[in-house]
C-alpha cells in the first residue's frame, strides 16, 4: 500500500479530516522526496505537496502520489491549505507536534484557524515498521558504513588525533557512497572512552580503549554502529569489561523480538552487566529505533513497557563507562520479527587490538 493510502486509513481511524506533514523526515517518508522546505497535506480526497521555487521542478518529477504546487509570496503554504480546507469542508487537521515549533504552530493557527490536532502518533506508527524496501535501504547504508570502517582500520595509530581519525572516517563514508553522515562520529580513546558521547579531541589517540561510533546516510536512511578497539594490550580487567558488554549485547539480542517490551530487552542485557558488578556504569538504554532519523521510535529502555512492533529496526548498544578510567560500547542494528531478530550489522565483535 502506498503512503497516501496508509495515511488515509489512519485518518479514518482517528476521525481527522486531513494530516499536515511538515517534519523533514516524515515528509521524505510520505513523499519519497527530500527538501529543506515543504508541507504535505493529505485529506481523505486529495494529496498536495507544497514547496517553493527551489524544489518545484524536482518535486514535480519525483512525487507521483500527489499534486505538487508551488508556494509564492502571495500564495503561501497557509493560503493553499486554506483553499483545500474550504473546498473539502475540513475542520480537524492532524499535525506533527514533535516536529513543529511553538512559533510555527501559532502562525499556522492564526492563518488557518484553530484546526490543528496533535497526530504525531500516525506518522510514528507508520514509520516504525519497516517494509522490505525500507529494510534494504537501511542495509545499504549499513554496508557503506562497514566498508568505510574497514578502510580506516589500517590507518589507526597513536600518531594521529581523534579528530583526524573522525575526519578520515567521514571522508571514507562519503567516498564509499554515503550521501551524508547520520551524526558526527564519536571517536574517543584512553580515559576519554568513558564518555559515551565524547567529542573527538585534538590530542593524539591514547593507548587503551578506542570507541568509534559512526553512521552513513544513504537515500536518507541511517546506519548506526559502534566498535570499541584496544590500542595496545588490554589489562585483564579491560578484557573482562569488554566481554561483559559483549555478553550483555548478546543477551539483549537473544531477547529481542516483536511483541516483547523495550523494557524487557533492556533488562535482559542490563542483568548481565549488573551481575558482573558494573550496573552503576551503564547509564543509558539498550537501544533505540532508527530509520530516516538516527533516533526514532521505539525505545529499548526501562521506560518503555510497550510491546515492540514487528518490522522495527533498533540499535543494540549496551556499554560500561568507568569515569576517569575507560569505557566500552558495542552497537549493532537489529530488524525485529515475530520470531526474533535479524542482525544487519556484519562487522566482527571480538576485541580488535591495534
Ligand atoms: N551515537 C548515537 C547513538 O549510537 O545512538
Ligand atoms: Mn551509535
Ligand atoms: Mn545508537
Amino acid at each position: 500500500m502506498d503512503t497516501v493510502s496508509k495515511i488515509r486509513e489512519k485518518l479514518q481511524e482517528s476521525g481527522l479530516d486531513a494530516l499536515l506533514v511538515t517534519g523533514a523526515a516524515s515528509r521524505r517518508y510520505a513523499t519519497g522526496f527530500a527538501s529543506s522546505a515543504g508541507a504535505f497535506f493529505v485529506t481523505r480526497r486529495s494529496a498536495v505537496f507544497l514547496t517553493d521555487s527551489r524544489y518545484i521542478e524536482a518535486a514535480q518529477k519525483a512525487i507521483p502520489l500527489a499534486e505538487v504546487r508551488c508556494v509564492t509570496a502571495a500564495e503561501t503554504y497557509a493560503w493553499h491549505i486554506k483553499q483545500i480546507m474550504e473546498a473539502e469542508s475540513i475542520a480537524a487537521v492532524g499535525f506533527e507536534e514533535e516536529a513543529m515549533t511553538y512559533a510555527d504552530y501559532q502562525s499556522w493557527k492564526e492563518k488557518i484557524g484553530d484546526v490543528l490536532r496533535p497526530a504525531q502518533k500516525i506518522l510514528t506508527e507508520l514509520r516504525v515498521s519497516k517494509s522490505r524496501e525500507e529494510l534494504d535501504a537501511l542495509k545499504a547504508a549499513q554496508a557503506i558504513a562497514e566498508e568505510a570502517f574497514n578502510a580506516v582500520l589500517p590507518l589507526i595509530s597513536t600518531e594521529m588525533t581523534e579528530r583526524e581519525l573522525a575526519a578520515e572516517l567521514i571522508y571514507r563514508l562519503l567516498r564509499c557512497g554515503a550521501d551524508d553522515i547520520s551524526f558526527e562520529p564519536i571517536v574517543v580513546s584512553g580515559v576519554r572512552s568513558s564518555m559515551p558521547h565524547g567529542v573527538p579531541g585534538d590530542d593524539k589517540i591514547q593507548k587503551g580503549f578506542l570507541t568509534i561510533d559512526f553512521g552513513a546516510k544513504k537515500n536518507g536512511w541511517c546506519s548506526d554502529t559502534t566498535r570499541t578497539l584496544c590500542v595496545g594490550e588490554p589489562t585483564a580487567e579491560m578484557r573482562k569489561v569488554y566481554e561483559t558488554v559483549l555478553a550483555a549485547q548478546e543477551a539483549g539480542i537473544a531477547a529481542a523480538r516483536a511483541g516483547i517490551s523495550g523494557r524487557d530487552v533492556d533488562a535482559a542485557a542490563r542483568r548481565v552487566i549488573e551481575e558482573a558488578g558494573y550496573g552503576a556504569y551503564f547509564g543509558h538504554g539498550f537501544g533505540h529505533g532508527l530509520g530516516l532519523d538516527v533516533h526514532e521510535a521505539p525505545t529499548l529502555s526501562p521506560s518503555n513497557a510497550e510491546p515492540l512492533p514487528a518490522g522495527a529496526v533498533v540499535s543494540a548498544e549496551p556499554g560500561i563507562y568507568i569515569p576517569g578510567r575507560f569505557g566500552v560500547r558495542i552497537e549493532d542494528v537489529l530488524y525485529l520479527t515475530e520470531d526474533g531478530c535479524e542482525n544487519i550489522t556484519t562487522l566482527p565483535k571480538h576485541l580488535i587490538i591495534v
